[in-house]
């Protein structure tokens, strides 16, 4: 191909030669039209996006991808479109992602959408640290309410925190064993702290993590789904948080 290139063939007619080519050995006819022709090939390469070979089409993508043109993430957004070959739409995917930021984000945000689950999971493999805000939302609605479900069985199969070895000092044991009381957390989460129905498990878990999650919900920096917990801190001072921390991460 390359040879032929340099006999004064235009890139039409070699891609026209390519498709002659026998099916499995188009690809690499498609690779070595690139390599002899360059850039100047891509609107007629762009053509053989339309083969009925899903490798001929992934060939025409990698190229897209390698060339660096500006029309590459059109034509990779085009076929994320339309491509009816799950292969061949995540290859548009990896071209995407070589693209500028701004662009990936739209086109990525549409390949979580994709009806495979592999090309969701190249999208997402995709996902630029840039995103960092915009990342977590993408992810979610990458996951089906299918996956979500999933998701939770398996979180709510995993073994209860084990009570620290520690068994806590008494005197601040029985301080925040009467907080607990009097601010009536176990009516919520349950006598022994382990929750119910939307109420979550507390008991055993991180001293610090309890300290830290109590003091958010009291300044609103942590919002729950509904204001309930906003409504019981309002009611406890500050000051007794570590008491409370330091009881349920003990209770046994
Ligand atoms: C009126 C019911 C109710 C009461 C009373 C209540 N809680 Fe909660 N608690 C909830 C609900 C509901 C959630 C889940 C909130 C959300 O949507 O994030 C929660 C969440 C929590 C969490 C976060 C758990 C996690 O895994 O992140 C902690 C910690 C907690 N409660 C501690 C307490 C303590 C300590 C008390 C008593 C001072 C208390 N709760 C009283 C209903 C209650």
């Amino acid at each position: 191909m390359g040879a032929l290139s340099s006999f004064g063939l235009d890139a039409r007619e070699l891609v026209a030669l390519a498709t002659a080519v026998e099916v499995n050995h188009r690809p690499e006819a498609v690779r070595l039209l690139w390599q002899g022709s360059g850039r100047k090939a891509l609107p007629a390469l762009r053509k053989l996006l339309g083969d009925t070979s899903g490798p001929v089409r992934v060939a025409v993508l990698d190229i897209f991808g390698e060339s660096g043109d500006p029309s590459a993430i059109e034509v990779a957004n085009g076929v994320l479109e339309s491509d009816s070959s799950p292969v061949v739409r995540a290859t548009a995917i990896r071209v995407i992602g070589r693209a500028g930021l701004d662009q990936r984000t739209t086109s990525l945000s549409q390949a979580l959408d994709d009806p495979d689950p592999d090309v969701r999971a190249t999208a997402v493999e995709l996902l630029p640290h840039g995103m960092a805000g915009q990342a977590g939302e993408l992810l979610l609605k990458a996951l089906t309410d299918d996956d979500l479900r999933d998701f939770s069985d398996y979180i709510a199969k995993l073994p209860k925190p084990a009570p620290p070895a520690d068994a806590g000092e008494p005197a601040r044991m029985q301080r925040g064993q009467a907080l607990a009381k009097q601010y009536l957390c176990n009516t919520c989460h349950n006598g022994d702290f382990s929750g119910k129905e939307n109420v979550p498990r507390i008991a055993n878990q991180r001293q610090d993590y309890l300290a830290k999650t109590l003091g958010e919900y009291k300044d609103n920096s942590r919002h729950g789904y509904d204001g309930s917990m906003a409504d019981v801190m309002g009611a406890v001072p500050q000051e007794q948080i570590a008491d409370l921390a330091y009881f349920i991460a003990r209770v046994r």
